[in-house]
């Protein structure tokens, strides 16, 4: 998949830009505070349709503005033109100019993967960024599993209702509970391939990335014992009628999808806890490159790699191992304070930014 050319109205700080974009290696230079992530952002906001930097869509306007555009080309075997309009009151995606009823219409449609110095959020305590990433990249090839959850969201939103009711209706919660169980299933058996597809990858990729000889794998933290057995929805009926007295007592769901984890392990013990910061900064680019080999295998599209500011915490050798691992097969955006060193031997085009304005330069060799 790649990226043709893309252009912002509007966007943070910057008031017209287009950019016709290399099929292959895309150097976006310049000092501090200059727009290098908001012109990624532009790109991820066209992939998931909302930003990774806020849930307030009207922050993305310059200000002193009433909407911001951005748009871009996608080619994938045909091209297609995805456009969105943010303004005050919410926002308006179109595909090939035509606006889009929902926004799973729109999401999936690019394919990015964001590198990002904030990525080490994944090994926060609380599992809520580990579930969002797991929902995010699933939902990306599985318009089924966006679906799934969205339907179990609102069941759980009713059966917490329920339960703070001064007698809940238990038929009712019969009922809640049987559709929850087969939403969870669905989500179960997704969740399960995912961790398992991540792990066909994640240990050889840390290994290469790092040099050094160290297994990681993810393991699924699951709301059920046995998530690789067939009667999922059978262990799921237990699990409900087991904490149904505990979940009357607090008066909410104590268990289900919604607390589900992912675990990091690096050989074999609990990475947030064992590891230095340097092999998580290594596990969570592993992790990602995982995600890509992944979505490949899944979709037999190659997502456009975007790295934000990632080169400047790694060593030379393991940038230079970076850069070798996604150059070729996938299109990169990669944004940097200066050109590293080992790039000038690359062919690659250079997207000076300054204020909000992006000036291409000659780049490398090409
Ligand atoms: N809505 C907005 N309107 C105008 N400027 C904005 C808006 N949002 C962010 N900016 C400006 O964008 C700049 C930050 O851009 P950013 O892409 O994060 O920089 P960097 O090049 O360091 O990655 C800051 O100067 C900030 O004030
Ligand atoms: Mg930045």
């Amino acid at each position: 998949m790649i990226i043709q050319k893309s252009w912002m109205r509007n966007f943070r700080n910057y008031e017209k830009a287009e950019i016709v974009w290399n099929p292959e290696m895309n150097l976006i230079t310049g000092r501090n505070a200059q727009g290098k992530t908001n012109l990624l952002e532009s790109l991820v906001y066209l992939s998931l349709s909302k930003s990774f930097r806020t849930s307030t869509d009207t922050l993305l306007i310059k200000s002193g503005h009433e909407h911001a555009e951005i748009g871009c080309i996608v080619e994938e075997e045909r091209q297609r033109r995805l456009d969105a309009v943010i303004h005050g009151k919410g926002k308006t995606l179109m595909v090939n100019r035509s606006p889009v009823k929902k926004s799973s219409d729109f999401v999936g449609i690019l394919n990015v993967i964001l590198f990002s110095p904030d990525d080490l959020g994944i090994f926060n305590d609380a599992p809520r960024e580990r579930r969002r990433i797991m929902n995010q990249e699933i939902a990306k090839i599985s318009v089924s599993y966006l679906h799934a959850m969205n339907r179990y969201q609102n069941l759980l939103r009713n059966r917490n209702a329920l339960l703070k009711e001064y007698r809940p209706d238990t038929g009712y919660l019969d009922t809640l509970d049987e559709q929850m169980t087969a939403e969870s299933a669905a989500i179960i058996r997704q969740r399960s391939k995912f961790i398992r597809g991540i792990n066909r990858y994640i240990s050889d990729l840390y290994k290469e990335l790092s040099g050094d000889s160290i297994d990681v794998t993810v393991h699924y933290s699951c709301c059920i014992e046995d998530p690789e057995a067939e009667d999922i929805e059978s262990q799921l009926r237990k699990m409900y009628e087991s904490g149904r007295q505990r979940d009357l007592d607090q008066s909410v769901s104590s268990t289900g999808v919604h607390r589900e984890d992912l675990i990091f392990e690096i050989n074999g013990r609990n990475l947030i806890m064992t590891a230095s910061q340097g092999q998580k900064r290594m596990a969570v680019l592993a992790f990602k490159m995982a995600l890509l080999k992944y979505i490949r295998s899944e979709t037999g599209h190659d997502p456009v790699l975007l790295l934000d500011d990632v080169l400047s915490e790694l060593d030379l050798t393991r940038q230079e191992k970076l850069i070798d691992m996604v150059t070729g097969p996938y299109q990169c955006m990669i944004t940097s304070a200066e050109v590293p060193e080992f790039l000038k031997r690359k062919k690659f085009n250079e997207y000076a930014v300054s204020a909000g304005e992006i000036r291409m330069t000659a780049g490398g060799m090409g």
